[in-house]
């Protein structure tokens, strides 16, 4: 009788308690819960801080390094997850990076200034995965968005191809499209909107802008500008943007300077987006309602805090965990001769 109420009582605890954890994922098997805040900090106790001292050091230099750095974590997480493949470089250009969806891509020498004095101090501990996500946390901080911790222990990957990098999102695509590549990564519509207000900091080149311009397909046939641009807006842009300028620069986030704010909500809202796939969040009812939700009341603090979830989320996608995965690089830009 006492092994029967014992059985039972083992059965209600795993129906009531267990399967629903593991159904939300609170007590899930993903290799992602292996990652952890403060990793290093025996194996290389000066391992965050060094990141922080080259990233800081580049933006004396140059501050748009630092919008460079976080769009580099988001191409390096949305193909086959963050593990760095995104820095390999191909003498004969079939890596990632050398596809036209990571056109303009920057900060790859940070992360290499960073890994090579992290070479010094702690010879094949750090990997090239975590520095790119603790260069990216580090920018959204010194740029005057929200300060958070982010969990490390990802391994670089050891695949680097051009095709597989035209998964990620393209300024053109609809909001359906744009869900659906979210999605893939594991991504919901309350991550699109938070990731893609990161445009809040950073420029985009006229290249992005200029089918909305001059190339978008209107209903009566022929090309010309999207009927959603207001016309006083229409004409701001294409005198920033002129037929053929392809690579002037203007900022992601129309009149907000470079800091990191919740303005670019506004401007989508209000139909200020500069490239399509920002104002296509105004474009369906559930993104739009999520974009109204962050901007009502006192929100600064909570959009604040969700983008720094939703950054920890987008860095724990398909991430190589663990000794037997993956390596850790000598050098971020190639992978370890075997
Ligand atoms: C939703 C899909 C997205 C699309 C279609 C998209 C597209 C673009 C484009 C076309 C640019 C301009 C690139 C250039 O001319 O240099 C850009 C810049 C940028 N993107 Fe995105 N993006 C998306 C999501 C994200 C996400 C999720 C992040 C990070 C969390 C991000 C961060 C940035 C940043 C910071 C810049 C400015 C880069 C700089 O100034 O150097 N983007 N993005």
């Amino acid at each position: 009788m006492a092994a029967v109420a014992c059985c039972w009582s083992y059965l209600v605890v795993v129906a009531t308690v267990v399967l629903p954890l593991l159904l939300l994922g609170v007590i899930g098997v993903s290799r992602a819960q292996l990652l952890q805040v403060g990793f290093y900090s025996d194996s290389c106790p000066d391992a965050e801080a060094t990141v922080a001292a080259a990233v800081q050091d580049a933006a004396a230099n140059d501050p748009t390094i630092l919008p460079a750095l976080l769009r580099l974590q988001f191409h390096d997480c949305f193909v086959k997850g963050c593990d760095a493949s995104v820095l390999i470089r191909s003498a004969s250009n079939d890596a990632e990076v050398d596809n036209g969806r990571n056109q303009g891509l920057r900060g790859q020498e940070v992360v290499d200034a960073a890994k090579a004095q992290l070479e010094d101090q702690c010879p094949g501990v750090v990997s090239c995965a975590d520095i790119i996500a603790l260069a990216a946390r580090d920018a959204v901080a010194m740029t005057g968005g929200p300060s958070f911790d982010v969990p490390t222990g990802r391994r670089d990957g050891l695949t680097s191809n051009l095709r597989d990098a035209d998964v990620l999102p393209d300024a053109g695509d609809s909001i359906s499209v744009l869900r659906s590549r979210f999605a893939a990564s594991g991504l919901d519509d309350r991550d699109l909107v938070l990731l893609t207000a990161a445009h809040t900091v950073g420029t985009t080149a006229c290249f992005f802008v200029k089918d909305r311009l001059y190339g978008y397909p209107l209903p009566g046939g022929g090309r010309g500008a999207d009927p959603s641009i207001p016309a006083p807006y229409l004409a701001e842009l294409k005198a920033r943007c002129p037929p053929g300028n392809l690579n002037a620069r203007l900022p992601l986030d129309r009149g907000s300077g470079s800091g990191f704010d919740d303005s670019i909500l506004r401007n989508i809202r209000s139909g200020l987006a500069v490239i399509a796939s920002d104002a296509a969040l105004a474009s369906s009812n559930a993104t739009r309602a999520l974009v109204d939700a962050y901007l009502q009341g006192p929100s600064a603090r909570r959009f604040q805090r969700d983008f720094a979830a939703a950054m920890v989320k987008m860095g724990s996608i398909g991430v190589v965990t663990g000794e037997d995965a993956g390596e850790v690089r000598d050098v971020c830009s190639a992978f370890n001769a075997s």
